[in-house]
């Protein structure tokens, strides 16, 4: 398979991409880095990027930004940040993106356990998570030539659990191998319209 990792740079995209490079081919995107330059806050950038790569059979998205901040704190713009980068940002790399998508292809999205398991100061990246969740349960349903999405929500990553333990006392780190299981389940499995959740429900 030919599959397109934007964030394939980052904590998480490093890991999937270094797996799914073992036996698929990779491209990797990114704002700085990768093999395609692409900012999915912009749609014009993302529309370049697909007329660019030819044959895509999967799309991995890791890639998207919220603002953290107490609530009483929290501006209409800074909002926009979350809505602007993690959620229209996947929903335009999906609403653009099935259209240049081999038959038979796959959107994997990227959210989080704060959709379900919310934490202080985090009311913008948990809102887009859970409207990301709802986007691909109905999208699903609409997609045509077999295409497939489905979402990998996982908890705090081992590789990251020191920048956010405060914020998730208690929390059991989710193993790396574990995680990109979820991405392996979404690309190289059958399913669709699935929430793959990668914690406890805790
Ligand atoms: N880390 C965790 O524990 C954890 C847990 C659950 C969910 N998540 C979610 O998983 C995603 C990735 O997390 P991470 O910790 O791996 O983040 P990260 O280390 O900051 O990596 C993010 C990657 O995405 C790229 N990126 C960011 N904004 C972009 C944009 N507008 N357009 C294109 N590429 C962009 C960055 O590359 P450039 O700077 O080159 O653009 C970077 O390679 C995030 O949405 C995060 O909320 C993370």
């Amino acid at each position: 398979m030919k599959i397109l990792i934007i964030g394939g740079n980052g904590t998480i995209g490093k890991r999937v991409n270094s797996h799914f490079s073992k036996k698929h081919e990779t491209l990797v995107g990114g704002r700085k880095s990768g093999d395609v330059i692409v900012d999915i806050t912009d749609h014009k950038s993302i529309q370049s990027m697909y007329e660019s790569i030819a044959n895509i059979d999967a799309v991995v998205c890791i890639a998207g930004e919220a603002k953290w901040g107490p609530f009483d704190a929290m501006t209409e713009e800074d909002f926009y940040i979350g809505l602007r980068s993690k959620l229209m940002g996947q929903v335009n790399l999906v609403r653009i993106g099935h259209k240049y998508l081999n038959s038979g292809g796959s959107f994997t999205l990227t959210t989080g356990i704060l959709a379900d398991h919310p934490v202080e100061c985090a009311t913008s990246a948990a809102m887009v998570n859970g409207g990301i969740h709802s986007f691909v349960k109905a999208v699903s349903l609409e997609l045509k030539n077999e295409i497939r999405i489905n979402v990998v929500s996982s908890g705090v990553v081992e590789d990251s659990i020191e920048k956010y333990e405060d914020s998730f006392p208690g929390h059991n780190p989710i193993p790396m191998n574990k995680v990109i299981n979820g991405y392996k389940k979404s690309v190289e499995g059958k399913g669709t319209g699935e929430i793959i959740r990668m914690y406890d429900n805790s």
